[in-house]
């Protein structure tokens, strides 16, 4: 008898097409997001499940799928699943890390850009209607905060870490890092984490959020920031106290904040950073460009075909249920 996947989204690239061959596949068609209950009725007798980083994986719906045998999800962060559950019960997870390491790059560095350039405020200026004769170039119109020569501060010295830091050499900026397990990388200082804080003009987060980086940036961290900073964050708005963050900010002691991520997404408008002008907001768009989410789509499709085929994923997050 076929296996039944579920697929939680319609989803992009070219394997996916595949995937029928080799098994009875449900996709959801929406509208909008999946439920929660409607994400463990649609599982209900399958033996595979395909997700998003929207979906919940908990160990609740774990536990009522008894005959689940691979999750796989198109997303490289896998902090919305249950790990544990899955592996205890010698589940693997597939998830999609490698191609999506220069595009989430290219976001952290836009969003840097853009929060200290002051993009966005300016473009506003326009449209509203405030650029005139009388409110016009000057030498200190609309001055922001220098980015070229300044020093960086990568908290995750991964590949999307030294995806920045390659970025930022370009920049001809001094780079910093700091990593749990430290990380030789040319043309990067290694660092504690406090020192990063107090030395960086510009700091960008870059570590997956699991129990020890959860509030990794509370108030204490965020108050040893060099005064005047950037704080740039496209890895998982968990990571950073957020109210904390927004009092900085209001208080004038971080200069601009670029955020790709928050705590609860979609994020709710009465959130302070969404009311500070120097907050830059993005709606975790990291990795969105058509060719990575169609080459993040296609790993998600090779790891349930693996899994299906009885094989080892060839991405696989808890490869210990291998042994
Ligand atoms: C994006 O945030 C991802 O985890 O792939
Ligand atoms: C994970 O986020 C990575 O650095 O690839």
């Amino acid at each position: 008898m076929n296996k039944r996947v579920f697929v939680t989204h319609q989803m992009p690239g070219e394997r996916i097409h595949e995937l029928s061959a080799h098994c009875d596949v449900n996709v959801w068609m929406g509208p909008g997001l999946l439920s929660a209950t409607a994400l463990r009725e649609e599982l209900e007798g399958c033996q595979g499940l395909i997700c998003l980083l929207t979906d919940k994986v908990s160990a609740e719906l774990v536990a009522a799928m008894p005959e689940l045998e691979f999750v796989s999800s198109m997303s490289v962060g896998i902090d919305h699943i249950d790990c544990e559950a899955l592996s205890a019960r010698k589940i693997p997870l597939g998830h999609t890390p490698g191609v999506l390491v220069e595009t989430t790059a290219d976001t952290a560095f836009a969003l840097m850009l853009a929060a200290s350039r002051r993009v966005i405020e300016a473009d506003h200026f326009i449209r509203q209607g405030n650029w005139t004769p009388e409110n016009a170039w000057a030498p200190d119109f609309f001055t922001g905060k220098e980015v070229s020569g300044a020093t960086l501060g990568i908290v995750g010295l991964g590949a999307i870490g030294q995806a920045m830091a390659r970025r930022a050499a370009g920049f001809g900026m001094e780079v910093l890092a700091w990593n749990r397990s430290p990380r030789d990388v040319a043309g990067v200082e290694s660092v504690a984490l406090d020192e990063l804080l107090a030395r960086s003009d510009f700091v960008s987060v870059h570590v997956a959020l699991a129990g020890e980086t959860r509030k990794l940036l509370d108030a204490e961290k965020i108050g040893m920031m060099k005064s005047g900073a950037v704080l740039v964050n496209t890895a998982r708005g968990g990571i950073v106290d957020e109210e904390a963050l927004a009092d900085a900010l209001r208080a004038g002691d971080l200069y601009a904040a670029g955020i790709d991520v928050f705590e609860s997404e979609p994020v709710q408008a009465e959130n302070p950073l969404l009311s500070l002008p120097n907050v830059v907001v993005a709606p975790h768009i990291g990795s969105a460009t058509m060719t990575t989410r169609a080459r993040m789509a296609d790993l998600a499709v090779d790891n349930a075909l693996a899994a299906l085929a009885g094989e080892r994923m060839p991405h696989c997050f808890n490869p210990a249920v291998y042994l």
